[in-house]
This record gives structure tokens, sequence and C-alpha cells, in this order.
């Protein structure tokens, strides 16, 4: 049995509809459909012109085309690659910096599900209340957790995974490195080539190995009656740094002579 604030995507081969079923009648180009007949998923529902809809419970990635957008997001193409490099399973504990509108840490909440956590840093007050809504939007805030502080204030040990996407994170590496449990991973996102570099050398010098830089390019085809690709794409998101704990240890620096 739905209840009235549940979410409910409504499909038909040519539109889709997401609504909550307290909104009552839903004005359609194929006629009004009545939410309140709406009892579970699954079923199919008809437009008072007749036309049919089938009644499914969304997706993350169906919520996620609702939510508030504050700063730049964390593209699927990015966070798909992150959670297939890294091989995220479900109950591990993660921490994500920062949390701008959560995109990043509700992608990855949705994978370590309820038996797993993502603490998600934010330092701006005003983003961390849009990425509260947001998780709560999606239903995830059992596991997605945003905290309003710096990620200087982290004091979760023994991660699975972090996952950063801030400016000047090379002062924050070390920390990262000591917060990871042996074999966990630091996954850096980073719109510049420089940043990339300048990460890559603190995150050896602090011991990290397997040091990987990814771009992942998406390029998506119209297929009508010739197919091609589609004139217009995304150019560039960002660069994904890779880096695993192997070593407990921080290595020792060596002095000159
Ligand atoms: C590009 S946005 C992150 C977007 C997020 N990954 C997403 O997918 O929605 C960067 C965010 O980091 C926050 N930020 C910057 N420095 C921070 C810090 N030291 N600790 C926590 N958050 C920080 C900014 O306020 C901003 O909201």
């Amino acid at each position: 049995m739905l209840r009235k604030d549940d979410f409910v995507l409504l499909l038909s081969e040519k539109r889709t509809y997401l609504v909550q079923k307290s909104h009552g009648k839903l004005h359609t180009e194929f006629g009004v459909i009545n939410l309140t007949k709406i009892k579970k998923y699954g079923q199919s529902i008809r437009t008072h012109k007749g036309v049919l809809f089938l009644v499914v419970k969304p997706t993350l990635s169906d919520m996620m085309k609702k939510l508030k957008r504050m700063p730049q997001v964390v593209t699927a193409k990015d966070a798909a690659a992150i959670v297939a490099h890294v091989g995220i399973r479900p109950g591990w504990k993660c921490v994500d910096a920062g949390a701008g509108s959560a995109f990043l840490a509700l992608m990855i909440g949705n994978v370590v599900g309820p038996r797993g956590k993502v603490v998600s840093y934010e330092s701006n007050k005003k983003f961390a209340e849009v990425a509260k809504q947001n998780v709560k939007k999606c239903g995830l805030e059992k596991i997605v957790k945003i905290k309003n502080k710096p990620v200087e204030k982290m004091n979760e040990k023994g991660l699975d995974l972090i996952t950063l996407d801030i400016r000047n994170v090379d002062q924050y590496i070390e920390k990262m490195f000591k917060a990871l449990k042996p074999g966990g991973w630091l996954v850096v996102y980073s719109p510049y080539i420089e940043q990339v570099i300048s990460a890559r050398k603190v995150m050896q010098t602090v011991g990290f190995a397997h040091i990987t830089t990814k771009e992942v390019i998406e390029r998506e085809w119209q297929s009508d009656y010739f197919s091609r690709p589609k004139t217009r794409m995304l150019g560039h998101t960002g660069f994904l740094t890779f880096a695993r704990k192997v070593s407990k240890k921080i290595p020792i620096k060596k002095e000159n002579g």
C-alpha cells in the first residue's frame, strides 16, 4: 500500500511523469490522471481520455532528475566509473567531500545500501541544506549523512572509500590516507589537469599505490531513419584519479645527502 507522500513514476510509451501521490490530480497532454486511485506499484491507470500508464517505483536516477542542483554535480558517467573501477560493494563505509548537491554521495549510497554508510562533508551551509533535502527526497537518509562541516574536521576511520570533489585536495591527501583501511580507495575528481598532476605527486609521497587517472567520454547517438552521434555532447566534466592504500605506513622522507 502506497503512502500519500510516496513518489510514483507514470510510464507510457511516449512520456513519463514523476509525481507524489499527494498531488491528487495530474493534468497531462493525454488527459487527467486521478492519483488517489493508485494503490500499489506495478498497477496500470488510465487518464480520463483512456490513455494507459504503468505505475512504477522510481529508481534513484528517476529521482535525481527532480533534485535541486547547486554547484557543478558529478554526472552519472563519472559516478558509474568510480563504482566500477573500485568495485564498491554493499556494506562499504565511505566519506565524500564536498557534498554539493549530494549527487555523487547519493549514487554511492545507492550501491552501499542499508548495511553501508556515506558521510558527506559540505562546508557551505546553504549547499548542505540542499544536499540534505535531496537525500531525503531520494529516501536514502539512513545511508547518506550530510555533515555541514569542512572535510578538515572529518573524524571517520577504517574507511573503504573516500571521494573528494573539492579544490586544493593536496592538503587533505595525507589525512585521507590515515582514514582509509588497508586496501581502501581514494578517488579525486578534478576539472583541471594541473590539479591531477599535483594530486598524483602528493599521493605518491604519502604512500598510495596503483594510482590511475581516467577521463570518461560519453557520446549519445540519435537513431531515427539514419543513425549517427548527436551533434551536441558534453565535452568535458572532470578527471578521475584513483589511488589505493596498500601499506599501513606513510613512507619516511629521505633527508638529502
Ligand atoms: C563541485 S561541488 C561538489 C559536487 C558534488 N560532488 C555533487 O556531485 O553534487 C564542490 C563542493 O565542495 C564544497 N567544499 C569546498 N571546500 C570544502 C571543504 N574543505 N570541505 C567540505 N566541503 C567543501 C563546496 O562548497 C562545494 O559545494
